[in-house]
Parts: C-alpha cells; sequence; structure tokens
C-alpha cells in the first residue's frame, strides 16, 4: 500500500522522537519514499544523521540551508507529499499549527500541506489533558487532520496514563489503511444515536443516567472521517462536533429520540445505536415544580418503545443496524442474545466490569460481535481509537 508513496514525517522535540527512525526505516522498507522535517529541539532527542541515513534523503531542520543561505522549499514539499505524518507532536507544536505560527520549517510545511495530514500528540498526561491542549486538538481536527491519539501507559515522567505516542508499527498500519480504504463510507448515510435520554417529572426535574455521549460523538466523527454523511441524534450532552459532514439534531427524551429515529431511519445505509435511551419514563409528568408533602412520593413509570428493536423489525434491505450491550454479568451470551432478538447486524459489547471501560471515562473497551458470532475482542483505548477500531469491524465485516 506504501509502495512509492510520499510521505514528509515531521519530527518535534519530545523523547517519543527516539521512535521515529524506527517509522522512517518500516515506511522506506515498505517502498514509501521520505523526506523528514526536523524542528531545532527535536535534534536534542534524535539525530538528523540517523534520520537522513534512513530515509536515503537529507533531512531539513531549519527554514534556510546552512552551506549557501538559500530558502528551504516548505512550499514544494507541501505539493510533493502524499500524506503527511507528524510525530511525535508536543502541547508547543501543537498550539502553533492550530494557530498558525510557523516561526520553524516543521509548521511551516505543515501550513504548504495539500495532502492529508496525521498528527500523533506525544506529552505527560496532566499536559495532554489540558483544556489548551485538548482545543488544540480539537481545532486541529476541525481543519481535517487526522489526530492519531496517544496510548495510554507509562509516560517518561513515571506516571501512567494518556499520552504516550503511538507505536511506530500502529502508525504504519494506520497509513496503509488510510491508502487501502481512504474515503470507505464515501456516499454511504449513517445515522448515529449518542447521550443519554432525560426523562422529565417537572419544569426542574428528570430522570436520566450517566452517559455523557463521548463513545458516540467519537464514531460520528470516526464516521464523517471516513467520508460518510453523518446525522448524529444526540441526547442532552455538552459535547459539541468538528466534522463537517456531521449534522447535529438534538432531542430531550425517549420518545422524541424515537420519534426521530422512526423518521430518519428509512434514509440510512447504516444506524448505530450508541444513546443510553431511557427504558422508563414517567407518564404523570407535572406543568408545575412538584412541592415536597409530608409523606413518600411514589412515580409510576411506563416503559419507552424499544427503538432498536422497532428498527430491526423495519430494517430495509441492505441496511446495516449497530446496537450497544451495556452487560454487567453473563456479557457475551446477552449480548448475542440481543444481536438476534433485535434483528441487528452488529454489537457492541461494554462490560461495566473492565477497569477503563464506561461512563464519563476517556477510555474504552469493548468486544463487537456480528450475526455468524465472530468476535472482535478490543484492547483499553481511547475512545476516538475505539470509534476506528468499531468502524473498520463493520466495514470489514459487512456483508
Ligand atoms: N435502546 C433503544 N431503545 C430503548 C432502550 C435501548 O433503542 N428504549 C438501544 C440502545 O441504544 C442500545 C441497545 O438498545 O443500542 C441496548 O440497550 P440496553 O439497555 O443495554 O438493552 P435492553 O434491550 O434495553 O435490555 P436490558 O436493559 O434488559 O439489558
Amino acid at each position: 500500500m506504501l509502495k512509492g508513496k510520499k510521505i514528509v514525517v515531521g519530527i518535534t522535540g519530545s523523547i517519543a522522537a527516539y521512535k521515529i527512525p524506527f517509522l522512517v526505516r518500516l515506511l522506506v522498507k515498505e517502498g514509501a519514499e521520505v523526506r523528514v522535517i526536523m524542528t531545532p529541539a527535536s535534534k536534542d532527542f534524535v539525530t538528523p544523521l540517523t534520520l537522513s541515513t534512513l530515509s536515503q534523503h537529507s533531512v531539513i531542520a531549519d527554514p534556510f540551508r546552512a552551506d549557501n543561505g538559500e530558502w528551504n522549499n516548505h512550499v514544494e514539499l507541501g505539493q510533493w507529499a502524499d500524506a503527511m505524518i507528524f510525530a511525535p507532536v508536543t502541547a508547543n507544536t501543537l498550539g502553533k499549527m492550530a494557530h498558525g505560527i510557523a516561526d520553524n520549517f516543521v509548521v511551516t510545511a505543515y501550513l504548504s500541506a495539500k495532502c492529508p495530514v496525521f498528527i500523533a500528540p506525544a506529552m505527560d498526561l496532566d499536559m495532554y489533558a489540558h483544556p489548551s491542549t485538548q482545543n488544540n486538538i480539537n481545532i486541529l481536527k476541525s481543519f481535517g487532520n487526522q489526530i492519531i491519539e496517544p496510548q495510554v501507559g507509562e509516560l517518561a515522567s513515571g506516571l501512567s496514563g494518556p499520552g504516550r505516542m503511538e507505536e511506530p508499527e500502529a502508525i504504519l498500519h494506520l497509513l496503509a489503511d488510510h491508502f487501502r480504504s481512504g474515503l470507505d463510507l464515501n456516499h454511504t448515510k449513517v445515522i448515529v444515536t449518542a447521550g443519554p435520554t432525560n426523562e422529565k417529572i417537572d419544569p426542574v426535574r428528570y430522570i436520566g443516567n450517566y452517559s455523557t455521549g463521548k463513545m458516540g460523538f467519537c464514531i460520528a466523527e470516526e464516521a464523517a472521517r471516513r467520508g460518510a454523511e453523518v446525522l448524529l441524534i444526540a441526547g442532552p450532552t455538552h459535547l459539541v462536533t468538528y466534522h463537517p459532514g456531521i449534522t447535529r439534531m438534538n432531542v430531550e427524551s425517549a420518545a422524541d429520540m424515537h420519534a426521530a429515529c422512526i423518521r430518519e431511519a428509512p434514509a440510512a445505509d447504516m444506524v448505530i445505536m450508541a444513546a443510553a435511551v431511557a427504558d422508563y419514563t414517567y407518564a404523570g409528568q407535572s406543568p408545575v415544580k412538584l412541592k415536597k408533602g409530608p409523606g413518600e412520593l411514589t412515580l409510576k413509570l411506563e416503559p419507552t418503545a424499544d427503538i432498536l428493536k422497532e428498527l430491526g423489525t423495519n430494517k430495509k434491505e441492505n441496511q446495516l443496524l449497530i446496537g450497544f450491550a451495556l452487560e454487567t454479568d453473563h456479557e457475551l451470551e446477552n449480548a448475542k442474545n440481543k444481536l438476534v432478538s433485535k434483528n441487528l447486524d452488529f454489537i457492541v459489547l461494554n462490560s461495566l466490569q473492565d477497569h477503563g471501560a464506561g461512563f464519563g471515562l476517556e477510555t474504552n473497551k469493548i468486544s463487537i460481535i456480528n450475526r455468524s458470532g465472530t468476535v472482535h475482542q478490543g484492547t483499553l483505548n481511547t475512545k476516538p481509537a475505539v470509534a476506528a477500531e468499531i468502524i473498520d469491524f463493520i466495514v470489514k465485516n459487512r456483508t
């Protein structure tokens, strides 16, 4: 897949730079043509000599050539490349890329890119979690760049958490997948539901659940990145979307979500029900605030419509229906039963017994099961990476 592809590798000043010679070696071995560009700080972590030897081309680290003072042409490089991969990228460079601060050759080359751009951040977990870093990442995503999410693990500081740059082999696979599949959901209409539903009791109270919507939002972003036209039907959440290929529809209750799904599903090629829809609602909704009384308060709840089941019953030919199952015991057995009883094509299983998986976390761990019983067992990963894993499995196993 990478044979003859022209790849620019941009390195910035993080300890993870020590992994890049290996990435360059892997790319060259696959037949790619590689040009390495570096920030001045990155030269403290890995030498240009190592990289020029491995890439078989001289490395550019300065805007001007030291021998004759000539300009190093970042515009030409931007037009030459089939893909640019920036790895590792520090919090500092993320900020510069997000805001167009072109004070070194790496950022000028980034700003000149005419090709898909991959960015692999690497930093300590607190720097990574800082709203400033997250904001810059979101800005870069909104420009259409692909963020290679850092992995969860032990960091150079000795702390443990998200921030570790993705391994060179995984970056290589990602690039190969990009050239293989590219926009593999082009011309596909995908509905994704996400978040909780709120069932009103009175104007100031509701029955809700702990879902934040993060997993569903990541799936919507991933599907859009791969070319899908996405309708995101979202329950109450503060999350925002970035990709221009996503249309968002906000709903509040299970009944609202039901109405939206039933109305929109016939036009969709794929429906992914990641929302945590309430199973019961309060039918005696009061238009005024309930006053406390002397005794107990009993609220009678009524079942909501099972949206997924209804979509399964009315599924069009060639439409794919994907459900989620959140289980605490007999996980696989329960998930397989749901797959069959709701006429699904795939079911994504979340087990609350898995450490690092569940509501409100940045990470998740899932399994996916298809109709023939194939089980894909995922590993603990960031939610965007899990979203890519889910879409990959669906795309590879759809019939
Ligand atoms: N779901 C739905 N409509 C509902 C409730 C849930 O479409 N009223 C969907 C969810 O979006 C999810 C799937 O059903 O994709 C699984 O929800 P879950 O609550 O785990 O399963 P249930 O079938 O409701 O079974 P149980 O609560 O007994 O586990």
